[in-house]
């Protein structure tokens, strides 16, 4: 059956930032929302115990601005995953995804994560029990397949099952799992990356929407990719080189940009820091997701390092993002300096501010 217009639009699958443990907390993804209002913003993965026994109230809290947010669940307990989608729902998240692509020991212990992919009617199982609570989509995250799993009966095998469970729809990295002997950082490197099967997917399915994940760098490859499947899921070029997210609007939605430059942006989060500090956090804890802002201009170093030392002080405050900003002269965001691809990707002449 293919998708309702309304459906479609509540998906927003198109570009997302993939939910990254430590990285894309709150103050990550208001940054990212001041670089991109079309993105979808996932949030670190959080298990189905931390929701239902933790401090939910600050482990779910998010500023309105990051809408639209997605909260990834871990965890294989039907009931206790239905009940946390629904408090994740009652909490505003546009969308409740699961998590079938963790490699870590800690999550192979609690029976979730990437060994799921060995579980299909399981997985099937939680994504019923959630979708009979809640009425944001519900997504899973998945992997090609894990140890010596042949992907091919494996992807199907888990797409077919969490698609009649009623999922609206899947984002698949496009590598294995290896779940003996590799890091879950070497699981995101050392496997190979196979585009190719995630494409004989969506052409097995072409009604059931399918996101790709894995080593996208540029928006040209994004824009690859939606040649082939219904949306891209960027994680670690994300992060660490947020200044692509100026793009993202203009290049693939054709809306504009919401700042002419990336210092701009920066600048736009002071009334946030300020409203940090003033609640009793810490300005490295904003900061520090700000460090890859610069690339190939006058001044990134500097500011990197300004940022690291400057923010870890006691009493550091916004100030000291404004110097640390004053190291990348204005001139060197505009025109045609090295390097600075985002201003020809971004389509500057489409900026809001413009
Ligand atoms: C620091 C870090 C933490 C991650 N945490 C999660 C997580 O909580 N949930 C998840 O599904 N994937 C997690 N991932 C995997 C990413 O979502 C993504 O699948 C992976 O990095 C591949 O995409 P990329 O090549 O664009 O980075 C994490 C990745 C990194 C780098």
């Amino acid at each position: 059956m293919a998708l309702s217009p309304e459906a479609h639009r509540a998906l927003k699958l198109r570009f997302s930032v993939a939910p990254m443990m430590d990285w894309t907390d709150r103050h990550c993804r208001f940054f990212h929302r001041l670089l991109t209002r079309h993105a979808l913003l996932y949030t670190e993965m959080l298990t189905t115990g931390a929701v239902l026994h933790g401090d939910r109230a600050r482990l779910l809290a998010y500023d309105p601005a990051e809408h639209p947010v997605a909260l990834q669940l871990g965890g294989s307990d039907p009931r206790a995953l239905a009940e946390s989608a629904r408090i994740g729902e009652g909490f505003g998240y546009d969308e409740i995804n699961l998590n079938v692509g963790c490699p870590s020991d800690r999550v192979q212990d609690g029976r979730f994560g990437a060994c799921l992919m060995a579980e299909p009617d399981l997985v099937g199982a939680c994504v019923a029990a959630m979708k009979q609570v809640v009425r944001v989509p519900v997504t899973v995250k998945c992997r090609i397949g894990i140890d010596d799993q042949d992907p091919e009966p494996a992807l199907t095998a888990l797409a077919e099952r969490v698609r009649a469970a009623g999922a609206d729809a899947l984002i698949v990295h496009a590598r294995k799992a290896w779940l003996k002997g590799l890091s879950p950082k070497e699981n995101r490197d050392i496997p190979p990356l196979d585009y190719d099967r995630v494409y004989r997917l969506k052409t097995a399915m072409p009604d059931f929407p399918i996101a790709i994940n894995g080593g996208v760098v540029t928006l040209d490859a994004c824009r690859a990719h939606l040649a082939h499947v219904d949306g891209v899921m960027m994680g670690r070029a994300a992060y660490q080189e947020p200044w692509r997210l100026l793009a993202v609007d203009p290049v693939l939605y054709g809306a504009p940009a919401p700042f002419a430059t990336v210092k701009d942006a920066a600048l736009a989060l002071i009334p946030y820091i300020e409203q940090v500090l003033s609640s009793g956090g810490r300005l490295h804890s904003v900061t520090r997701h700000l460090h890859g802002l610069f690339r190939a201009v006058p001044g990134a170093r500097a500011f990197r390092r300004h940022l690291a030392t400057e923010a870890v002080k006691p009493g550091a405050d916004a100030g000291v993002l404004v110097a640390a900003l004053a190291h990348v002269p204005d001139d060197a965001l505009h025109g045609s300096s090295p390097g600075l691809a985002l201003d020809r990707e971004a389509g500057l002449s489409q900026t809001a501010a413009a």
